[in-house]
């Protein structure tokens, strides 16, 4: 019989995945995200680590598993993200070790996030909130009744661009706001609309489509063109989806009624950026996915799928499931 596995979570864990690890194996949990500044190990670093802590399984997030990780004697690799990027995936294949993955772990999280920006860029939250801080409830002879009214968002359409595992988690949602909502995905049978079509019919338009090749800046200055006069523009995917220029311009315009992004050029922008100084923009930093639950999830998939691999079965979210014969 195998000895007891030893394993090392450099990954946030918790519930009730982390409790079943726990059972059965003997764990170091270290995760990189409370340290600070940061800590990411690079594959040598990380390598010591694990010889360090004699650890035959090794549960990471954001540490790069490559070369001499990989030359340790590893039973298992649980990244706990949908696309493990940062593993060698054909090096743990050669060496006959099953890498695990996390998908859509946080799909709910940035749906959530995603009709906060909603709510917040077409009732104005953040810029209301700035003005009571600031002593303007009454300013330039006005009341904020007068300056904040808005179109509601229950009967008006919303158009998500990418239906995958974060597209159908907010669609459902924007449908139990009074939303009806139409999609554009090539890759997506119940997809509704080509995405020129979209653009003209939405008054929400939502990217949640994966950054590849073929939609890198697939919304430039003629697909923004093409919205609705006032439309609001969201995108908690990635910001290269769509020309930050173009966009600055229809939203400076008055063309746009607004826009919420969750991903920024570079991941971070100087307070001088075109961006921060319109007040129909709500900026967030890359923090849809950052909730406790995604890590419950990220755990619960990982464990189930040592648990099975373990037992000799062929889990589901193995990324290489040519190493189990
Ligand atoms: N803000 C955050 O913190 C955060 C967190 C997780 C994911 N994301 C981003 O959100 C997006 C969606 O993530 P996901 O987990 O749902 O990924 P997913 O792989 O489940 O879905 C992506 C979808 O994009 C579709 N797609 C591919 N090419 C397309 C095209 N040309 N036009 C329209 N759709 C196309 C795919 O068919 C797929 O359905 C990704 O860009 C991801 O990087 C952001």
């Amino acid at each position: 019989m195998p000895a007891r596995p030893k394993a090392l979570v450099t990954a946030p864990f918790r519930g009730p995945g982390l409790d079943t690890l726990r059972g059965i194996a003997d764990v170091v949990l270290d995760p990189w995200i409370d340290h600070r500044p940061v800590r990411i190990y690079d594959a040598v670093a990380l390598a010591e680590r694990v010889a360090a802590e004699g650890a035959d399984v090794l549960i990471v997030e954001s540490d790069v598993v490559a070369g001499p990780v990989l030359d340790l004697e590893l039973r298992a690799v649980g990244a706990c993200r949908g696309d493990p990027t940062n593993v060698d995936v054909a090096a743990a294949t050669a060496r006959g070790v099953p890498v695990l993955r996390a998908p859509a772990r946080n799909a709910d999280a940035v749906a959530e996030l995603t009709v906060g920006l909603l709510l917040a860029v077409t009732r104005g939250v953040v810029v209301a909130d700035r003005e009571v801080r600031a002593g303007h409830t009454y300013r330039d002879g006005t009341i904020p009744y007068q300056r904040f009214r808005a179109w509601e968002i229950a009967g008006r359409t919303a158009g998500i661009v990418g239906l995958g595992a974060v597209g159908r988690a907010t669609r459902w949602r924007l449908q139990g706001l009074g939303m009806r909502v139409i999609a554009h995905d090539p890759y997506a049978d119940d997809a509704t609309h080509h995405l020129d079509d979209l653009l003209a019919e939405a008054d929400i338009v939502s990217l949640h489509a994966a950054l590849t090749p073929e939609t890198h800046g697939m919304i430039g200055a003629e697909q923004l063109a093409r919205m609705k006069d006032g439309a609001i523009f969201l995108n908690a995917a990635r910001a290269e989806l769509h020309d930050t220029e173009a966009l600055v311009a229809a939203l400076r315009s008055g063309r746009l009624g607004g826009a919420g992004l969750d991903h920024l050029p570079g991941e971070h922008i100087e307070p001088d950026h075109p961006l921060c100084a319109l007040d129909n923009v709500v900026l967030a930093p890359h923090i849809g996915g950052a909730t406790y639950d995604t890590e419950v999830n990220h755990s619960r998939m990982i464990v189930d799928g040592l648990v099975e691999f373990f037992a000799g079965g062929k889990p589901d979210n193995l990324v290489n499931p040519e190493v189990v014969s």
